[in-house]
């Protein structure tokens, strides 16, 4: 099998992630719930959590690293703990339904949604943004990476146009985190929601929310946390304030064991591999008739791993198929819960075959790809 799906999940962890969740599920007790060595063992490794995920990102603070399901679930958390009714926010036609529909919902109950759409380079145009502004705007959700094009948002000059106005910038880095560097500080986010089983290289089912220490989002969810339980209220403090119910320290510990292999090895090595495959696969695919590309291509800027194609009018569906019967190889084609996008590149219809890399792909297994929809082209033309 040759697994192109990564923007989808990962399906090779290294070895140390897998060990840790098997060591943790042996081991760990219930995080904050007590002081049997178990349950210490769980809270220790769930703060190294957060240290590492700081210090991968640059964060102000561990304990502003919250863990969450997913990045869905990040995204659901902070999307309805910071806006309500009457409120103007700004989104963007490159956004997942992860932060759509989250919108759509307070949309539907009163809240001021804009949605914009991507200039000539299929990203977001800085400028857009000033103009959108108006007196009730609070903030603007943006996703760091297109997941069909890979195309990097300029997320520096966002955010300083909202700080002018004292707004929030809410960055989904579902696509980024792990394969591209970020630096919260430097790109001055406010909020940081990631996903724990795509480039961290975690297992599925975990995922968080970077928060800056100024930043206040109401709990969506309310429960047990281990610490004032007699109190009526989630506590305020972070991470507290966002985590109510058993973490999934099993799944914690192997996303931390991910985060330390990216430290060790290196996000601007991850970085720098698969943009270089990427250009080898751009190169070589342009041989191939009647094939279309989706995304700017551009070998000395920044992308996540992604490469979009259609063979000509062909439904994306007919030729993910026949990559697998011919193959083994694994793509996605379809709409990727992206409906926005898919209007903006003219592709609801058709959808796109993605193509998605980790730092373990292989030159050999892109160059299969590249001959494999040769024959494809060729065979459904005839
Ligand atoms: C840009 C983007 N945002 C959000 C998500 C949702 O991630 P999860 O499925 O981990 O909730 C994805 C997943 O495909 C994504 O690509």
């Amino acid at each position: 099998m040759i697994y192109l799906d990564n923007a989808a999940t990962s399906l090779n962890k290294p070895q140390v992630v897998i060990d840790a969740v098997i060591d943790a599920i042996q081991h760990s007790g219930n995080a904050g719930r007590g002081s049997s060595d178990s349950a210490m063992q769980a809270s220790r490794s769930i703060f190294q959590a957060r240290q590492s995920l700081n210090q991968l990102i640059n964060g102000k603070d561990p304990r502003q690293i919250i863990f969450t399901h997913n990045a869905t679930d990040s995204l659901n958390t902070v999307i309805k703990g910071l806006f309500k009714k009457g409120d103007h926010v700004i989104t963007t036609v490159m956004e997942h339904n992860s932060v759509l529909r989250p919108l759509y919902e307070l949309e539907e109950n009163g809240l001021e949604l804009t949605i914009l759409d991507i200039n000539s380079k299929g990203i977001i145009d800085p400028a857009t943004v000033n103009n959108t502004i108006q007196s009730n705007t609070k903030g603007m959700v943006i996703t760091h990476a297109s997941n069909i094009t890979g195309d990097i948002n300029p997320i520096k000059e966002i955010t300083q146009i909202l700080h002018q106005h004292n707004l929030l910038g809410i960055v989904d880095a579902s696509q980024t985190i792990g394969c591209i560097p970020i630096d919260v500080e430097a790109l001055d986010i406010d909020v940081l929601c990631f996903t724990g089983h795509k480039s961290l290289l975690g297992p599925q089912g975990t995922g968080g929310i970077y928060v800056h220490p100024d930043v206040e989002i109401h709990p969506l969810k309310s429960g047990g946390t281990g610490i004032d339980t007699f109190s009526h209220h989630q506590p305020l403090d972070y991470p507290s304030r966002l985590e109510a119910g058993t973490l999934n320290s099993h799944g914690i510990a192997g996303l931390a064991a991910g985060v330390n292999y990216l430290i060790d090895y290196g996000v601007n090595k991850v970085r720098d591999y698969e943009r270089n495959l990427l250009n080898i696969f751009y190169k070589e695919l342009q041989s191939i008739p009647q094939i279309k590309f989706y995304g700017h291509f551009n070998p000395t800027v920044d992308r996540c791993g992604i490469l979009s194609i259609n063979l000509g009018d062909f439904d994306s569906a007919i030729v993910v198929e026949e990559l697998i019967d011919r193959a083994e190889i694994i793509t996605r084609g379809g709409g990727h819960c992206a409906p926005l996008m898919h209007e903006a590149l003219g592709t609801k219809e058709q959808g796109v075959v993605r193509f998605s890399l980790s730092h373990y792909t292989k030159k050999e297994d892109l160059m299969v790809a590249v001959e494999c929809l040769k024959d494809i082209q060729k065979d459904l033309s005839e």
